[in-house]
């Protein structure tokens, strides 16, 4: 007959202890245990079963007393013993500990000691793991080892907490990242999510009759783009505006940047009288009239005294500015900053805002702001001033803790860098600053890239939750690698030999590092691969003039 510990393990396995048997531990360490697999002779279990065992990535008990600690193999070779027979030995990962009832706990508070033995661990065991974490309607994937094991988020985690979504173009990101958004509508149906589209993958697209519909449900969704939202030129911060503005290398930057400095200060002042708000920095979220600063720059720039006899001090140090403020003007690729049409008002900042984050009218979930369009040396500026208005949204909003809001950069690369470059300045720090601290207010963030080597390690090492799919360049590997946790090692080691689609996932969100297959997402995003192998074999042509003009108009 069982005893009660028994009984309690064959619940915790579903299988009896003897049949479950595979091995010993012969060596204990703090972060890894080795293990001898019984010969297919010794063992009691099926020669099939036996065959398979031991595979890179699958999961053992460890069983001791009444213990049971889950390891993952990560590695997995084969030594001669003293009889010169050959002995299965592999390399283990603790994981965590179940407890009686198949129940799971992260980390390990007591060691196994040499000679424990080590147990299958069966598809029902795993799946009460699984289906006992995290959000039972946020499924997103299934285990590749075991097909009919979901997996589940942790939707706290994973939005709470800051989320990376890593892996070489091509991968799967933008469809990850489409089926989890889904996901999470679908779970969670007043979620509040802000998407920054950098190639027109999520949104709605009407070009020359090509139409393209947003992946999501069309009455959880707002798709923006960037000249119907409209950024306008006094959201930036003022160094963004002097980035913008002033040559670094001009010998009179410094000149031009205290002018401009008090002349933006005098000008937020004057425009605003009627509202009263007391103090005013140069940094305050206040409507000036860019003509009346272009006004302002131009009279010093002329400046004379004396009849004109005297140049003053300002004059002539002004033109570079002048050269660089004309060009944006007349760019219309800039009007959507330079020249906004209707947030012409401080009082059209909340409008802003309430879009942003899906208040507008009709409410939405999802908010997709497509950038496609925008020029790629300002992505920059407006990535800093979309992950600044977000922050400071529930900054101020004294009931945050109501409204969480998740915001996803994707191509993070591209305006979140590692290293210190003047022009991202602004973005990196905006972006760094909800890694830190936005979680205090409400505010996730998720930063989707091809290329990890690239991105703030400040931004990715405060996310919680990893999604990684395949990554084959060392660099980004070795990278992502020293960021994860000594027990997701194992896992990562994987990294290559992903498929399509595949990915493995780890931190706060999951209960365990955990390879699997991501839900295709339906409908898909924008970013199906294309078929050269069909359209090349298919005539066809393409009205050029048509292009051109798209091209003039910036329409895509
Ligand atoms: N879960 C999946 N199952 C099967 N195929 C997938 C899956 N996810 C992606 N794919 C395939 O991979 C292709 C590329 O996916 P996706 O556009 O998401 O890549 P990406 O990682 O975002 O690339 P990039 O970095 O260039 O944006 C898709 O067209 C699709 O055919
Ligand atoms: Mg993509």
């Amino acid at each position: 007959m069982l005893d009660e510990a028994g009984a309690s393990e064959q619940q915790a396995t579903g299988e009896s202890p003897q049949r479950s048997r595979v091995g010993l531990l012969i060596d204990v360490t703090g972060d890894h245990f080795t293990a001898r697999l019984d010969s297919v002779k010794d063992s009691d279990a099926p020669a099939s079963h036996q065959r398979s065992l031991g595979q890179v990535g699958s999961y053992f008990l460890v069983r001791e007393g009444d213990a049971n600690i889950l390891v993952m193999v990560e590695r997995s070779y084969r030594i001669a013993d003293k009889q010169g027979r050959a002995a299965h030995m592999v390399h283990l990962t603790p994981l965590g500990e179940m407890g009686s009832k198949g129940d799971f706990s992260r980390g390990v508070s007591r060691y196994p000691i040499s000679g424990a033995e080590l147990h299958r661990m069966d598809e029902d065991g795993l799946r009460a793991i699984f289906s006992g974490y995290g959000d039972k309607d946020f499924k997103v994937g299934n285990l590749t080892s075991f097909e009919s094991i979901g997996v589940h988020l942790d939707a706290s985690a994973f939005f709470g907490r800051h989320a990376a979504i890593l892996g070489q173009s091509g991968a799967g990101k933008s469809w990850t990242v489409t089926s989890l958004v889904q996901a999470a509508v679908r779970a969670m149906p007043n979620a509040h999510i802000i998407l920054l589209d950098m190639h027109g993958e999520y949104g709605d697209k009407d070009v020359d009759g090509v139409v393209a519909h947003s992946p999501f449900p069309a009455d959880k969704v707002r798709c923006f783009r960037a000249d119907q939202l409209e950024f306008p030129y006094w959201l930036l911060a003022f160094s963004e505006l002097c980035e913008l503005v002033v040559n670094s290398g001009d010998e009179h930057a410094s000149i031009q940047i205290s002018f401009l400095r008090s002349t933006m200060i005098r000008l937020r002042e004057e425009a605003n009288k009627h509202l009263d708000l007391g103090h005013i920095t140069v940094d305050s979220p206040l409507y000036y009239s860019m003509d009346d600063l272009i006004k302002a720059v131009k009279e010093a720039n002329r400046e004379t005294s004396d009849f004109g006899k005297k140049k003053s001090a300002l004059y002539g140090k002004f033109d570079q500015v002048l050269v660089r403020l004309n060009s944006l003007l007349n760019d219309n690729r800039y009007d959507f900053l330079m020249r906004p049409k209707t947030r012409t008002s401080t009082e059209s900042l909340p409008g802003l805002m309430q879009d942003l984050v899906g208040l507008g009218s009709p409410r939405a979930s999802v908010t997709v702001l497509d950038l496609s369009s925008v020029p790629f040396d300002v992505v920059p500026l407006v990535a800093a001033q979309i992950g600044r208005l977000t922050y400071e949204f529930n900054y101020w909003n004294p009931r945050c803790r109501e409204f969480p809001l998740f915001l996803i950069c994707e191509e993070a690369h591209e305006y979140i860098p590692r290293e210190d470059i003047p022009r991202f300045r602004e973005a990196r720090r905006s972006m760094e600053r909800i890694s830190k601290n936005g979680r205090k207010y409400g505010v996730g963030l998720c930063v989707v890239s091809q290329r990890p080597h690239d991105v703030s390690e400040t931004v990715l090492a405060q996310c919680s939750s990893y999604v990684c799919l395949r990554i084959s360049n060392p660099d980004d590997q070795d990278y992502v690698r020293a960021m994860v946790p000594d027990a997701a090692r194992g896992t990562f080691a994987a990294l290559t030999s992903l498929s399509k689609g595949e990915a493995v996932a780890l931190g706060e969100a999951v209960p365990m590092p955990v390879r699997f297959r991501v839900d295709l997402p339906d409908p898909p995003p924008n970013s199906t691969d294309i078929n050269y192998s069909e359209k090349w074999r298919t005539d066809a042509t393409v009205d050029v003039a048509r292009l051109v003009h798209n091209w003039h108009k910036q329409e895509r």
